[in-house]
């Protein structure tokens, strides 16, 4: 299958391109990722999502979201600096270097209204869950200055092309390529292989996941990877595929032949990244 427009992601492939922190670095250059994410009715999300994004390596994670999301992220996550919005606004928020949107947000128009602000922000911004189906229904994907990243898996990338599910699932690598085009973003598909594409580069397919990575809430930890390296200062296209790779490395570790939970995949990231570049 590889081919000129197709290429598999290697281990030096990732293992070069993820930042390592310099010795004066500090922690406003390992950068500062922003997580817009859950809803009193979907917490989970907001939770992992801030743990995908903590355990890749931001210098710093910042989470905006209703109460009762902020209320269970501060419990889990002591380093995330939490502003919790009564208004969809992230004009409190103070500076993000990248922001991730959409996992657990709803469908509604409080959450229509600040998929739509965090759009409007000059920073790259990885669109995901029903920041996409928010997309689907409407909300303006470009006309912004900044990068943009989406991770839909095919049911999401369905509603956002018009294209069928089980077509898409057929045809994955071409659907990929035709949505990256047609909506002049990076367009990460999820699913049993993942692959990622943008106009003008080949499509890269990500071999390190396991089928155990079938489990709700994986896809929210995997938003917060890819979000950290985008803070961190990656393309799109790199910080997207390089973040499946590890998300799928980091799931291998924490299963190990038996079942995971997506939170584990979060804890084992580090464990990926050192198996990556040789230390123990
Ligand atoms: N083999 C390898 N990896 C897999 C497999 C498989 N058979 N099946 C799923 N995965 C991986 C995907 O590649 C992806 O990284 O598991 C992750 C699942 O992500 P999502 O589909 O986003 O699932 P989830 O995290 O539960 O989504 C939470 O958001 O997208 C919405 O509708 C979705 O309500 C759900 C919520
Ligand atoms: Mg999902």
């Amino acid at each position: 299958l590889p081919g000129p427009d197709v290429t598999a992601l290697t281990r030096a492939g990732v293992a070069g391109r993820l930042p390592r922190p310099g010795h004066e670095t500090d922690k406003y250059r390992r950068g500062v990722v922003g997580i817009a994410a859950g809803s009193d009715q979907y917490t989970g999300a907001a939770v992992l999502a801030v743990g995908g994004a903590l355990r890749a390596g931001a210098g710093m994670v910042r989470y905006a979201g209703p109460g009762r999301p902020a209320a269970q992220v501060r419990a889990r996550w002591p380093e995330a600096v939490i502003t919790e919005l009564d208004e969809p606004s992230i004009d409190g928020v103070g500076r993000v270097q990248a922001w991730v949107v959409g996992p657990g947000l709803g469908t509604g128009r409080w959450a229509r209204e600040l998929v739509a602000r965090v759009l409007a922000s000059d920073v790259p911004v990885l669109v995901d869950a029903d920041g996409l189906n928010l997309v689907a229904k409407g909300v303006a994907l470009l006309r912004r200055t900044g990068p943009v990243l989406i991770t839909p898996h095919a049911g999401e990338l369905a509603r956002l092309t018009g294209a069928g599910r089980d077509e898409i699932e057929a045809g994955r690598l071409a659907h990929v390529r035709a949505a990256a085009a047609e909506l002049g973003v990076t367009v990460l598909l999820k699913g049993s292989t993942t692959v990622v594409a943008e106009e003008g580069s080949p499509v890269r397919v990500n071999g390190t996941g396991t089928p155990w990575l079938a489990a709700g809430g994986t896809g929210d930890v995997l938003s917060g990877i890819a979000g950290s390296l985008l803070a961190q200062g990656l393309s799109g296209y790199d910080a997207g595929s390089c973040g499946a790779y590890l998300h799928g490395l980091a799931a291998r570790i924490a299963a190990c032949g038996a079942p995971l939970t997506a939170a584990e995949v979060a804890e084992a990231v580090p464990a990926a990244i050192r198996a990556l570049s040789g230390e123990s």
